[in-house]
């Protein structure tokens, strides 16, 4: 069989070596063909196609509406226009609540074009994620603020705040790295706290709203852009300064996250 290379870019082997040597990689949601193609040309390690997709493009007011029709169809645009950049797409929510369903619907992205999916939870995604670790498909764990359990949390709210909490969601990092995720994925949690796992962990962390200390930042798309209708602590509009419009914007928020200049104070929970 003659060898053939599944991605001509980054694969997950390229971001444990970025945080091996203490680098930073830089990642952004997209969902559509155009923007993949961009976002490959401004550098972009990771292309997240994520359920925020309800929120930005739907406009909803959670992510709980998204289904897997819309990450299937949202993934297949995304992997037309990409090149370079290592596709992650969600699970949206309820579609791994069993196990039969959830080997059925992380297929169905990785045929999309994803090459790695994300799902959200603690201890009770252990067996999941090990299910689909052995099956050949590789899991970034996305913990902290997980905005499919919005009605649960109560709001879009900082978590690990207290101490018994902030020692669960160490806890479960680990207990995660060990079942077989490949990235973890820490949303709005106190900068000591992601500084503490990122260290603690072998396995790549990405932050959004958990400070500057994580291997990578994620940022949804619109929020980079200035164009979401609300604009969180930890975003930073790079339209505003960019001298080429929007690829200009995205090239801007790459280098920030490699040269260790953003995220700032500001954008940081204490
Ligand atoms: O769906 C999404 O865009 C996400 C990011 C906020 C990390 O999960």
């Amino acid at each position: 069989m003659s060898s053939q290379k599944i991605s001509s870019g980054i694969t997950l082997a390229t971001l444990k070596n970025i945080k091996e040597r203490g680098d930073k990689f830089a990642c952004l949601t997209a969902y559509d063909a155009c923007f993949a193609s961009i976002l490959n040309k401004a550098g972009v390690d990771v292309i997240l196609i994520g359920d925020s997709l309800g929120m930005v493009l739907q406009g909803h007011d959670s992510t709980l509406p998204v289904t897997m029709n819309d990450m299937i169809y949202h993934t297949q645009c995304v992997k037309r226009g990409n090149k370079s950049s290592l596709l992650m797409a969600d699970l949206p929510f309820m579609s791994y609540a069993s196990e039969t369903q959830t080997l059925e619907n992380a297929a169905a992205l990785m045929r999309a074009g994803a090459n790695i999916v994300k799902l959200e939870g603690g201890a009770w995604i252990a067996n999941t994620t090990k299910l689909l670790m052995e099956r050949g498909i590789p899991i970034c764990a996305h913990m902290g603020l997980t905005p499919q359990s919005v009605n649960r949390i109560g709001g879009f709210h900082v978590q690990g705040r207290d101490t018994n909490q902030a020692q669960l969601i160490i806890d479960e990092a680990h207990m995660l790295q060990d079942a077989g995720a490949n990235i973890l994925l820490l949303e709005c949690v106190p900068r000591d706290l992601a500084k503490s796992i990122t260290e603690s962990l072998e396995i790549p962390v990405i932050g959004i709203g958990a400070g500057p200390d994580t291997t990578g930042q994620i940022m949804v798309l619109h929020d980079v852009l200035g164009v979401s209708p609300i604009t969180p602590k930890f975003v930073k509009n790079f339209l505003i300064d960019s001298k080429n419009g929007i690829p200009g914007a995205i090239e801007g928020y790459v280098k920030s996250v490699k040269n260790h200049s953003f995220p700032e104070k500001q954008h940081c929970f204490n």
